[in-house]
């Protein structure tokens, strides 16, 4: 299991090793579309940093292959993955942005060909693509970075430092939700309606688990991460309860995913109201992270400092006079959320980590081996999304099936 303090030497530099200009890193991306364009747009922008440079790009749908060579003219292109593999003999790593379905074919291909991948989140569709993508990371030995950017999120960085410190204490349940209001439904041009499932791809089952593999999959990647373990078992329930325009995956899911330990790992998404918006909460008996919102609140607040004047006074009033009203004992008391409003985890939240994803990458490729740990949250996060998929569909409580073990490969895989 990654400790957050090797993360963020990462970010920090260390063990990088760059060294001269002409040491680049030569990456092609497979799969242009919104992802691949963005992941794309910023190793153009920022990749010299990390002496990162887009040199091919590959897509089945001209459009989208267009639009980013539009940004990177200098890329060579090419719209069958194998082909670039074959052709792109400079590149170093990929960065694969297809769906779902298709993440399997491309990395196993890339890594059997020597190459580093990046490979955006879920890993795949199956439970036995997952766990393919998983035997070829550990038979080549070249990296496997799922894109979980959580994990180099500066916030959730020290915030996973306060929980192995012991700062809250004994954490016994983890609470997540992402809510949204819209349909996530993509145009599809006109007049060309046979492009709907390959466009809408996260809204039909032969491609996707919708909110599971699509969003769920990051905040189980951070409650094993917090757990430094992974799930024993997992309860779910499902529905289309707003949007019934044809999709197939559930528009409103509820799990609760269970660890040995007893701890309770509480999870709701929906897509028709975002008042809530997104949050994961980390609950120990000490106190608590709310790690998108970079907030850490203690079960024992600090004294606030004491007012001064007319205003001490009339509170040392109110407390003798309404201290002394026998209206209730602690029996009675309604449990009020606190008021006392926390403390920021980091000072600066400008980043949510998605960049900072390639230090950790370009480390991988410069050193020519994985950083240890990182595939392994990545494997449990997808793993577990299937599963809590099924757990919807059978209605029952699901176990990982034993031969999904990837301990087998790496024993140290929680140390
Ligand atoms: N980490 C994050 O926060 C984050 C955010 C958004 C998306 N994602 C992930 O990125 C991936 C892509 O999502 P998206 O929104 O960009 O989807 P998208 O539909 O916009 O893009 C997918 C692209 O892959 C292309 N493609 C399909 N089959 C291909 C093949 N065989 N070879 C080459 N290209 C092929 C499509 O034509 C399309 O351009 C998904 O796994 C998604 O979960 C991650």
């Amino acid at each position: 299991m990654l400790t957050p303090i090797s993360l963020m030497k990462v970010i920090a530099g260390e063990g990088n090793n760059r060294s001269t200009p002409n040491d680049k890193i030569f990456l092609g991306v497979i799969g242009t579309g919104s992802r691949g364009h963005h992941l794309a747009y910023l190793i153009k922008e920022y990749g010299h940093e990390l002496g990162m440079e887009v040199t091919a790009l590959c897509d089945v749908y001209q459009p989208h292959l267009e639009h980013t060579h539009a940004m990177i003219p200098e890329a060579k292109v090419y719209n069958d993955y194998r082909r670039m593999l074959d052709e792109a003999t400079e590149l170093h790593g990929v960065i694969i942005c297809t769906p779902l379905h298709v993440h399997a074919g491309p990395t196993i291909d890339s890594l059997d060909r020597g190459l580093h991948v990046f490979c955006e989140k879920a890993m795949a569709r199956t439970l036995d693509d997952t766990y393919a993508m998983a035997e070829a990371y550990y038979r080549t030995g070249k990296s496997l970075h799922i894109g979980h950017q959580r994990l180099f999120d500066p916030k959730f960085l020290r915030g996973m430092n306060k929980v192995y410190n012991d700062d809250l204490g004994v954490v016994t349940q983890i609470r997540a939700y992402w809510h949204r209001n819209n349909d996530w439904r993509r145009p599809v041009p006109e007049g060309q309606p046979e492009l709907e499932r390959f466009i809408n791809w996260r809204l039909y089952r032969d491609y996707s688990c919708g909110l599971l593999t699509e969003l769920a999959s990051h905040h189980i990647q951070v409650a094993n991460w917090a757990k430094k373990a992974r799930p024993v078992e997992v309860r779910g329930t499902g529905s289309i309860s707003f949007w019934r325009d044809g999709r197939e995956v559930e528009d409103n899911v509820a799990l609760i995913f269970s660890y040995d330990d007893g701890t309770q790992f509480i999870y709701d998404s929906m897509i028709q109201n975002r008042r809530h918006g997104l949050e994961v909460q980390v609950l120990g008996h000490k106190g608590t992270l709310e790690l998108e919102t970079n907030n850490f609140f203690l079960e024992e607040p600090p004294p606030p400092p004491k007012p001064a004047g007319i205003v001490q006074l009339l509170q040392d009033l109110e407390q003798n006079v309404l201290g002394k009203v026998p209206i209730g004992s602690s029996s009675w008391d309604p449990e009020i959320a606190m008021t006392y409003k926390g403390e920021s985890i980091v000072a600066d939240n400008n980043t949510d980590g998605t960049f900072e994803q390639f230090y950790g990458f370009a480390k991988a490729i410069r050193e020519d081996k994985p950083i240890p740990g990182l595939f392994e949250e990545g494997y449990y996060a997808s793993l577990w999304t299937l599963l809590g998929q099924q757990a919807i569909d059978t209605g029952k409580a699901v176990k990982m099936p034993e031969k999904y073990d990837i301990s087998k490969f790496n024993p140290r895989e929680f140390v």
